[in-house]
Protein backbone atom coordinates (compact mmCIF):
# COMPACT_ATOMS: atom_id res chain seq x y z
CA UNK A 1 0.00 0.00 0.00
CA UNK A 2 0.95 3.44 -0.88
CA UNK A 3 2.42 5.56 2.39
CA UNK A 4 0.01 7.99 3.46
CA UNK A 5 0.94 11.61 3.45
CA UNK A 6 -0.64 14.63 5.54
CA UNK A 7 -2.95 16.37 2.74
CA UNK A 8 -2.42 19.75 3.91
CA UNK A 9 0.30 21.33 5.49
CA UNK A 10 -2.15 22.53 8.43
CA UNK A 11 -2.91 18.98 8.98
CA UNK A 12 0.48 18.19 10.19
CA UNK A 13 1.06 21.42 12.52
CA UNK A 14 -2.05 20.13 14.00
CA UNK A 15 -1.22 16.81 14.34
CA UNK A 16 2.36 17.64 15.85
CA UNK A 17 0.63 20.10 17.76
CA UNK A 18 -1.86 17.75 19.72
CA UNK A 19 0.39 15.62 20.30
CA UNK A 20 3.07 18.30 21.89
CA UNK A 21 -0.48 19.53 23.82
CA UNK A 22 -1.08 17.43 26.20
CA UNK A 23 -1.75 16.70 30.37
CA UNK A 24 1.99 18.07 30.70
CA UNK A 25 0.66 21.29 29.31
CA UNK A 26 -2.33 21.72 31.49
CA UNK A 27 -1.60 19.90 34.95
CA UNK A 28 2.17 20.48 35.46
CA UNK A 29 3.43 23.22 33.53
CA UNK A 30 1.01 26.36 35.35
CA UNK A 31 1.99 24.73 39.08
CA UNK A 32 5.88 24.30 38.14
CA UNK A 33 5.69 27.95 36.66
CA UNK A 34 4.01 28.98 40.36
CA UNK A 35 6.26 27.51 42.10
CA UNK A 36 9.62 28.25 40.61
CA UNK A 37 9.83 31.59 40.46
CA UNK A 38 7.06 32.39 37.99
CA UNK A 39 7.99 35.25 35.20
CA UNK A 40 11.80 34.06 35.90
CA UNK A 41 10.92 30.60 35.37
CA UNK A 42 8.97 31.30 32.22
CA UNK A 43 12.29 32.92 30.91
CA UNK A 44 14.58 29.97 31.80
CA UNK A 45 11.71 27.65 30.15
CA UNK A 46 11.44 29.71 26.60
CA UNK A 47 15.37 29.21 26.44
CA UNK A 48 15.16 25.80 27.27
CA UNK A 49 12.47 25.24 24.73
CA UNK A 50 14.32 27.32 21.71
CA UNK A 51 17.58 25.93 22.45
CA UNK A 52 17.08 22.47 23.36
CA UNK A 53 13.20 21.67 22.32
CA UNK A 54 13.30 23.38 18.71
CA UNK A 55 16.71 21.45 17.73
CA UNK A 56 15.58 18.24 18.60
CA UNK A 57 11.85 18.75 16.92
CA UNK A 58 13.94 19.80 13.57
CA UNK A 59 15.93 16.68 14.18
CA UNK A 60 12.74 14.30 14.50
CA UNK A 61 10.87 15.76 11.79
CA UNK A 62 13.77 15.39 9.23
CA UNK A 63 14.79 11.81 10.28
CA UNK A 64 10.90 10.61 9.55
CA UNK A 65 10.45 12.73 6.32
CA UNK A 66 14.15 11.52 4.84
CA UNK A 67 13.35 8.01 5.55
CA UNK A 68 9.55 8.14 5.48
CA UNK A 69 9.24 4.90 8.20
CA UNK A 70 8.43 4.36 11.88
CA UNK A 71 11.39 4.82 14.47
CA UNK A 72 12.66 1.82 14.22
CA UNK A 73 12.95 1.17 10.36
CA UNK A 74 14.08 5.06 10.06
CA UNK A 75 16.85 3.85 12.14
CA UNK A 76 17.32 0.85 10.32
CA UNK A 77 17.31 2.90 6.95
CA UNK A 78 20.34 5.69 7.69
CA UNK A 79 22.23 3.30 9.90
CA UNK A 80 21.96 -0.18 7.88
CA UNK A 81 23.80 -3.24 9.64
CA UNK A 82 24.33 -1.11 13.03
CA UNK A 83 22.70 -1.10 16.80
CA UNK A 84 21.17 2.42 16.26
CA UNK A 85 17.86 0.99 15.20
CA UNK A 86 17.91 0.01 19.25
CA UNK A 87 17.45 3.71 20.01
CA UNK A 88 14.11 3.71 17.78
CA UNK A 89 13.35 0.28 19.69
CA UNK A 90 13.23 2.26 23.04
CA UNK A 91 11.08 4.85 21.29
CA UNK A 92 8.13 2.32 20.31
CA UNK A 93 9.09 0.68 24.00
CA UNK A 94 8.21 4.36 25.41
CA UNK A 95 5.14 4.98 23.35
CA UNK A 96 3.57 1.77 25.09
CA UNK A 97 4.04 2.62 28.30
CA UNK A 98 3.74 5.99 28.68
CA UNK A 99 0.10 5.78 26.75
CA UNK A 100 -0.69 3.20 29.36
CA UNK A 101 -0.90 5.12 32.17
CA UNK A 102 -1.54 8.32 30.34
CA UNK A 103 -4.65 6.63 29.47
CA UNK A 104 -5.65 5.44 33.14
CA UNK A 105 -5.52 8.99 33.61
CA UNK A 106 -6.96 10.61 30.78
CA UNK A 107 -10.04 7.97 31.74
CA UNK A 108 -10.13 9.87 35.24
CA UNK A 109 -10.60 12.82 33.44
CA UNK A 110 -13.40 11.19 31.12
CA UNK A 111 -15.12 10.13 34.50
CA UNK A 112 -14.62 13.44 36.27
CA UNK A 113 -16.44 15.18 32.82
CA UNK A 114 -19.56 12.97 33.38
CA UNK A 115 -19.34 13.61 37.24
CA UNK A 116 -19.58 17.32 36.31
CA UNK A 117 -22.61 17.44 34.71
CA UNK A 118 -24.74 16.73 37.74
CA UNK A 119 -22.69 20.00 38.99
CA UNK A 120 -20.26 18.97 42.59
CA UNK A 121 -21.62 20.06 45.79
CA UNK A 122 -20.11 23.15 47.19
CA UNK A 123 -18.86 20.90 50.69
CA UNK A 124 -17.83 17.70 49.68
CA UNK A 125 -14.60 16.65 50.31
CA UNK A 126 -12.97 16.07 47.26
CA UNK A 127 -9.64 14.52 48.09
CA UNK A 128 -12.08 11.60 49.79
CA UNK A 129 -13.89 11.55 46.17
CA UNK A 130 -10.95 11.26 44.62
CA UNK A 131 -9.59 9.04 46.52
CA UNK A 132 -12.37 6.71 46.28
CA UNK A 133 -13.00 7.00 42.69
CA UNK A 134 -9.03 5.98 41.85
CA UNK A 135 -9.31 3.07 44.46
CA UNK A 136 -12.10 1.82 42.98
CA UNK A 137 -12.19 -0.57 40.31
CA UNK A 138 -15.03 -0.77 38.07
CA UNK A 139 -15.81 2.80 37.06
CA UNK A 140 -11.79 3.57 36.16
CA UNK A 141 -11.78 0.76 34.28
CA UNK A 142 -14.33 1.04 32.31
CA UNK A 143 -13.29 4.71 31.54
CA UNK A 144 -9.31 3.40 30.89
CA UNK A 145 -11.03 0.99 28.53
CA UNK A 146 -13.59 3.79 26.53
CA UNK A 147 -10.18 5.73 26.22
CA UNK A 148 -8.27 3.38 24.62
CA UNK A 149 -10.80 2.39 22.44
CA UNK A 150 -11.15 6.55 20.85
CA UNK A 151 -7.52 6.35 20.68
CA UNK A 152 -7.17 2.62 18.98
CA UNK A 153 -10.77 3.97 16.68
CA UNK A 154 -8.82 7.20 15.44
CA UNK A 155 -5.83 5.64 14.79
CA UNK A 156 -7.36 2.34 12.99
CA UNK A 157 -8.69 4.77 10.90
CA UNK A 158 -5.46 6.00 8.85
CA UNK A 159 -3.38 9.35 8.66
CA UNK A 160 -5.83 11.35 6.73
CA UNK A 161 -9.12 9.78 7.99
CA UNK A 162 -8.22 9.30 11.02
CA UNK A 163 -5.55 11.35 12.66
CA UNK A 164 -6.35 14.21 10.62
CA UNK A 165 -9.53 14.55 10.46
CA UNK A 166 -9.91 14.76 14.09
CA UNK A 167 -7.19 17.17 15.29
CA UNK A 168 -8.76 19.39 12.71
CA UNK A 169 -11.97 19.62 15.15
CA UNK A 170 -10.12 18.69 18.21
CA UNK A 171 -7.56 21.47 18.17
CA UNK A 172 -9.71 24.53 17.00
CA UNK A 173 -12.45 23.04 20.33
CA UNK A 174 -9.35 22.97 22.64
CA UNK A 175 -8.09 26.74 21.88
CA UNK A 176 -11.82 27.90 22.08
CA UNK A 177 -12.62 25.86 25.77
CA UNK A 178 -9.16 27.30 26.51
CA UNK A 179 -10.45 30.90 25.84
CA UNK A 180 -13.69 30.15 27.74
CA UNK A 181 -12.03 29.32 30.60
CA UNK A 182 -9.34 32.06 31.29
CA UNK A 183 -12.30 34.24 30.35
CA UNK A 184 -14.44 33.07 33.55
CA UNK A 185 -11.05 32.53 35.60
CA UNK A 186 -10.29 36.15 35.08
CA UNK A 187 -13.62 38.09 35.26
CA UNK A 188 -13.85 36.33 39.15
CA UNK A 189 -13.23 38.78 41.97
CA UNK A 190 -9.85 38.60 43.51
CA UNK A 191 -8.53 37.49 39.85
CA UNK A 192 -5.33 39.08 40.18
CA UNK A 193 -3.92 37.56 43.54
CA UNK A 194 -3.89 34.16 41.22
CA UNK A 195 -1.84 36.08 38.69
CA UNK A 196 0.61 37.60 41.00
CA UNK A 197 1.09 33.63 42.04
CA UNK A 198 1.63 32.40 38.70
CA UNK A 199 3.70 35.31 37.25
CA UNK A 200 5.27 37.48 39.81
CA UNK A 201 9.29 36.85 39.38
CA UNK A 202 11.05 35.83 42.05
CA UNK A 203 14.59 34.89 41.49
CA UNK A 204 15.22 33.13 45.19
CA UNK A 205 12.87 30.91 43.44
CA UNK A 206 15.80 29.90 41.05
CA UNK A 207 18.51 27.53 41.64
CA UNK A 208 20.25 24.44 39.66
CA UNK A 209 16.67 22.38 40.20
CA UNK A 210 14.66 25.21 38.23
CA UNK A 211 16.97 24.89 35.22
CA UNK A 212 16.31 20.85 35.26
CA UNK A 213 13.00 21.36 35.86
CA UNK A 214 12.74 23.14 32.97
CA UNK A 215 14.23 21.49 30.74
CA UNK A 216 12.95 18.18 31.15
CA UNK A 217 9.39 20.01 30.94
CA UNK A 218 10.67 21.41 27.53
CA UNK A 219 11.49 17.88 26.58
CA UNK A 220 8.41 15.95 27.63
CA UNK A 221 5.59 18.68 26.25
CA UNK A 222 7.22 18.55 23.11
CA UNK A 223 6.65 14.44 22.69
CA UNK A 224 10.74 14.38 21.99
CA UNK A 225 12.99 11.33 22.62
CA UNK A 226 10.50 8.34 21.56
CA UNK A 227 9.63 8.46 17.97
CA UNK A 228 6.81 10.45 17.70
CA UNK A 229 7.94 13.18 15.81
CA UNK A 230 9.49 10.63 13.99
CA UNK A 231 6.47 9.19 12.92
CA UNK A 232 4.56 12.32 12.31
CA UNK A 233 6.96 13.46 10.02
CA UNK A 234 7.63 10.49 8.56
CA UNK A 235 3.84 11.32 6.37
CA UNK A 236 5.45 14.66 5.74
CA UNK A 237 5.82 15.89 1.80
CA UNK A 238 8.93 16.96 -0.02
CA UNK A 239 6.29 20.13 0.24
CA UNK A 240 6.02 20.81 3.56
CA UNK A 241 8.83 22.83 5.20
CA UNK A 242 10.40 21.52 8.35
CA UNK A 243 11.49 24.95 9.85
CA UNK A 244 8.26 26.49 9.88
CA UNK A 245 6.19 23.30 11.02
CA UNK A 246 8.39 23.10 14.32
CA UNK A 247 8.09 26.79 15.03
CA UNK A 248 4.38 26.81 14.81
CA UNK A 249 4.34 23.58 17.10
CA UNK A 250 6.48 25.34 19.65
CA UNK A 251 4.33 28.33 19.45
CA UNK A 252 1.11 26.35 19.65
CA UNK A 253 2.47 24.35 22.57
CA UNK A 254 3.96 26.84 24.53
CA UNK A 255 0.55 29.15 24.07
CA UNK A 256 -1.14 26.56 25.38
CA UNK A 257 0.81 25.86 28.47
CA UNK A 258 1.22 29.58 29.45
CA UNK A 259 -2.76 30.23 29.04
CA UNK A 260 -3.65 27.16 30.68
CA UNK A 261 -2.26 28.80 34.03
CA UNK A 262 -4.44 31.85 33.29
CA UNK A 263 -7.51 29.41 33.35
CA UNK A 264 -6.40 27.98 36.79
CA UNK A 265 -4.43 30.21 38.99
CA UNK A 266 -7.20 33.10 39.06
CA UNK A 267 -9.97 31.37 39.72
CA UNK A 268 -7.62 29.24 42.65
CA UNK A 269 -7.10 31.85 44.17
CA UNK A 270 -10.26 34.20 43.52
CA UNK A 271 -12.45 31.45 45.68
CA UNK A 272 -10.02 31.24 48.32
CA UNK A 273 -7.88 28.14 47.35
CA UNK A 274 -4.36 27.15 47.36
CA UNK A 275 -2.69 25.78 44.41
CA UNK A 276 -1.54 22.18 45.06
CA UNK A 277 0.25 19.74 42.53
CA UNK A 278 -0.60 17.57 39.76
CA UNK A 279 -3.33 15.02 40.36
CA UNK A 280 -4.06 17.60 42.90
CA UNK A 281 -4.75 20.49 41.37
CA UNK A 282 -6.60 18.79 39.10
CA UNK A 283 -8.80 16.48 40.74
CA UNK A 284 -9.44 17.82 43.59
CA UNK A 285 -8.78 21.37 44.38
CA UNK A 286 -10.26 22.67 40.94
CA UNK A 287 -13.10 20.88 41.63
CA UNK A 288 -13.32 22.39 44.74
CA UNK A 289 -13.50 25.54 42.85
CA UNK A 290 -15.84 24.54 40.34
CA UNK A 291 -18.40 24.03 43.27
CA UNK A 292 -18.27 27.26 44.20
CA UNK A 293 -18.23 29.38 40.70
CA UNK A 294 -21.39 30.89 39.68
CA UNK A 295 -21.54 28.29 36.04
CA UNK A 296 -19.40 25.61 38.05
CA UNK A 297 -21.01 22.87 36.53
CA UNK A 298 -21.20 23.90 33.12
CA UNK A 299 -16.85 25.43 33.35
CA UNK A 300 -16.03 22.06 35.30
CA UNK A 301 -17.03 20.17 32.40
CA UNK A 302 -15.61 22.19 29.59
CA UNK A 303 -12.23 22.25 32.14
CA UNK A 304 -12.34 18.36 32.22
CA UNK A 305 -13.37 17.94 28.05
CA UNK A 306 -10.35 20.14 27.48
CA UNK A 307 -8.06 17.70 29.51
CA UNK A 308 -9.62 14.67 27.63
CA UNK A 309 -9.18 16.48 24.49
CA UNK A 310 -5.56 17.26 25.19
CA UNK A 311 -4.69 14.12 25.99
CA UNK A 312 -6.42 12.24 23.23
CA UNK A 313 -4.44 14.09 21.07
CA UNK A 314 -1.09 12.99 22.35
CA UNK A 315 -1.81 9.72 23.25
CA UNK A 316 -2.98 9.30 18.74
CA UNK A 317 0.33 9.87 18.61
CA UNK A 318 2.09 7.35 21.17
CA UNK A 319 -0.18 4.42 19.67
CA UNK A 320 0.97 6.06 15.92
CA UNK A 321 4.53 5.19 16.67
CA UNK A 322 3.52 1.72 18.05
CA UNK A 323 1.15 0.79 15.22
CA UNK A 324 3.25 2.30 12.28
CA UNK A 325 6.07 -0.27 13.57
CA UNK A 326 3.83 -3.10 13.32
CA UNK A 327 2.61 -1.61 9.62
CA UNK A 328 5.87 -0.76 8.04
CA UNK A 329 8.41 -3.76 9.49
CA UNK A 330 5.80 -6.57 9.27
CA UNK A 331 3.22 -5.20 6.64
CA UNK A 332 0.07 -5.49 9.26
CA UNK A 333 -2.97 -4.17 8.43
CA UNK A 334 -3.30 -0.79 10.15
CA UNK A 335 -7.02 -1.76 11.78
CA UNK A 336 -5.73 -4.85 13.13
CA UNK A 337 -2.59 -3.66 14.56
CA UNK A 338 -4.16 -0.66 16.02
CA UNK A 339 -6.71 -2.96 17.65
CA UNK A 340 -3.97 -5.63 18.76
CA UNK A 341 -1.93 -2.77 20.70
CA UNK A 342 -4.75 -0.82 21.80
CA UNK A 343 -5.47 -4.20 23.74
CA UNK A 344 -2.26 -5.22 24.97
CA UNK A 345 -1.95 -1.29 26.41
CA UNK A 346 -4.78 -1.54 27.80
CA UNK A 347 -3.79 -4.73 30.18
CA UNK A 348 -0.38 -2.94 30.83
CA UNK A 349 -2.08 0.24 31.99
CA UNK A 350 -4.06 -2.23 34.73
CA UNK A 351 -0.97 -2.35 37.06
CA UNK A 352 -1.12 1.55 37.69
CA UNK A 353 -4.87 1.40 37.52
CA UNK A 354 -4.91 -1.00 40.41
CA UNK A 355 -2.27 0.71 42.35
CA UNK A 356 -4.84 2.50 44.12
CA UNK A 357 -6.91 -0.85 45.38
CA UNK A 358 -5.31 -4.30 44.88
CA UNK A 359 -1.49 -3.34 43.86
CA UNK A 360 -1.61 -0.45 46.58
CA UNK A 361 1.20 -2.25 48.61
CA UNK A 362 3.82 -1.68 45.02
CA UNK A 363 6.74 0.66 45.64
CA UNK A 364 9.32 1.58 43.81
CA UNK A 365 11.79 4.57 45.39
CA UNK A 366 8.97 5.27 47.30
CA UNK A 367 6.61 5.28 44.27
CA UNK A 368 3.14 3.56 43.71
CA UNK A 369 3.11 2.10 40.15
CA UNK A 370 1.81 5.01 38.52
CA UNK A 371 4.50 6.87 39.39
CA UNK A 372 7.05 4.16 38.82
CA UNK A 373 5.99 4.07 35.05
CA UNK A 374 5.64 7.76 34.99
CA UNK A 375 9.41 7.62 36.64
CA UNK A 376 10.87 5.43 33.91
CA UNK A 377 9.48 7.54 31.31
CA UNK A 378 10.40 10.72 32.14
CA UNK A 379 13.68 10.20 33.86
CA UNK A 380 14.73 7.44 31.65
CA UNK A 381 13.25 6.44 28.34
CA UNK A 382 12.78 9.75 27.00
CA UNK A 383 16.06 11.79 28.13
CA UNK A 384 17.63 8.83 26.93
CA UNK A 385 15.85 8.33 23.76
CA UNK A 386 16.93 11.99 22.91
CA UNK A 387 20.47 11.97 23.51
CA UNK A 388 20.85 9.17 21.43
CA UNK A 389 19.05 10.84 18.71
CA UNK A 390 21.05 14.39 19.11
CA UNK A 391 24.33 12.22 18.89
CA UNK A 392 23.16 10.18 15.88
CA UNK A 393 21.88 13.47 13.99
CA UNK A 394 25.31 15.53 15.54
CA UNK A 395 27.78 11.75 14.90
CA UNK A 396 26.75 9.83 12.71
CA UNK A 397 23.91 10.87 10.30
CA UNK A 398 25.62 14.10 10.30
CA UNK A 399 24.28 17.39 10.91
CA UNK A 400 24.77 18.34 7.15
CA UNK A 401 22.11 16.03 5.92
CA UNK A 402 19.84 16.89 9.06
CA UNK A 403 19.98 20.45 8.22
CA UNK A 404 19.71 19.91 4.27
CA UNK A 405 16.65 17.68 4.94
CA UNK A 406 15.20 20.86 7.28
CA UNK A 407 15.63 23.50 4.50
CA UNK A 408 13.87 21.55 1.90
CA UNK A 409 11.14 24.18 0.80
CA UNK A 410 11.63 25.98 4.31
CA UNK A 411 12.08 29.86 3.74
CA UNK A 412 13.67 30.08 7.51
CA UNK A 413 16.92 28.34 6.80
CA UNK A 414 18.81 26.70 9.67
CA UNK A 415 22.63 26.33 9.66
CA UNK A 416 25.18 27.30 12.16
CA UNK A 417 23.75 27.64 15.17
CA UNK A 418 21.52 24.63 15.21
CA UNK A 419 24.64 22.13 14.23
CA UNK A 420 26.04 23.67 17.39
CA UNK A 421 23.58 23.02 19.51
CA UNK A 422 22.59 19.60 18.49
CA UNK A 423 26.19 19.00 18.45
CA UNK A 424 27.08 19.87 22.23
CA UNK A 425 24.59 21.99 23.44
CA UNK A 426 21.66 19.57 23.21
CA UNK A 427 23.87 16.26 24.64
CA UNK A 428 25.26 18.03 27.36
CA UNK A 429 21.78 19.28 28.90
CA UNK A 430 20.38 15.73 28.72
CA UNK A 431 22.94 14.11 30.55
CA UNK A 432 22.71 16.81 33.01
CA UNK A 433 19.10 16.30 33.59
CA UNK A 434 19.36 12.67 33.50
CA UNK A 435 22.27 12.82 36.02
CA UNK A 436 20.48 15.16 38.65
CA UNK A 437 17.16 13.68 38.36
CA UNK A 438 18.88 9.89 39.16
CA UNK A 439 20.64 11.41 42.23
CA UNK A 440 17.29 13.31 43.19
CA UNK A 441 15.38 10.68 43.31
CA UNK A 442 17.57 7.48 44.90
N1 LIG B 1 3.60 16.08 25.18
C1 LIG B 1 2.66 15.40 26.01
C2 LIG B 1 2.15 16.31 27.12
O1 LIG B 1 2.58 17.43 27.24
C3 LIG B 1 3.20 14.18 26.67
C4 LIG B 1 4.10 13.30 25.87
C5 LIG B 1 5.37 12.98 26.18
C6 LIG B 1 3.82 12.69 24.66
N2 LIG B 1 5.89 12.20 25.20
C7 LIG B 1 4.96 12.01 24.27
C8 LIG B 1 2.70 12.67 23.86
C9 LIG B 1 5.00 11.31 23.08
C10 LIG B 1 2.74 11.97 22.69
C11 LIG B 1 3.87 11.29 22.29
O2 LIG B 1 1.34 15.90 27.88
Amino acid sequence: MERENWTSKFGFILAASGSAIGLGNIWRFPYITGTNGGAAFLLIYITAIILIGYPVLISEMAIGRKTARNPIGAFKKLAPDTPWWLVGALGVLSGFVILSYYSVVAGWGMSYAVKSIGGFADGTDFAALFGSHISSTFSPIFWHAAFMFLTVAVIGAGIVNGIQKVVKVLMPMLFLITFLLIFRSLTLEGALKGLIFYLKPDLSAVNLQTFVDAISQAFFTLSLGMGAIITYGSYLSENDNINESAGYVMFFDTAVAFLAGFAIFPAVFALGFDPAAGPGLTFITLPAVFAKMPLGALFSFLFFILLTIAALTSSISMLEVVVAFLVDEYGWNRKKASYFMGFLIFFVGLPPLLGYSSFSNFRFLGMDVLDTYDWFSNVIFLPTGGLLTAIFVGYYWGSTNAVEEANKNSSFKIGKSYRFLIKYIVPAAIIIIITLSLINSI
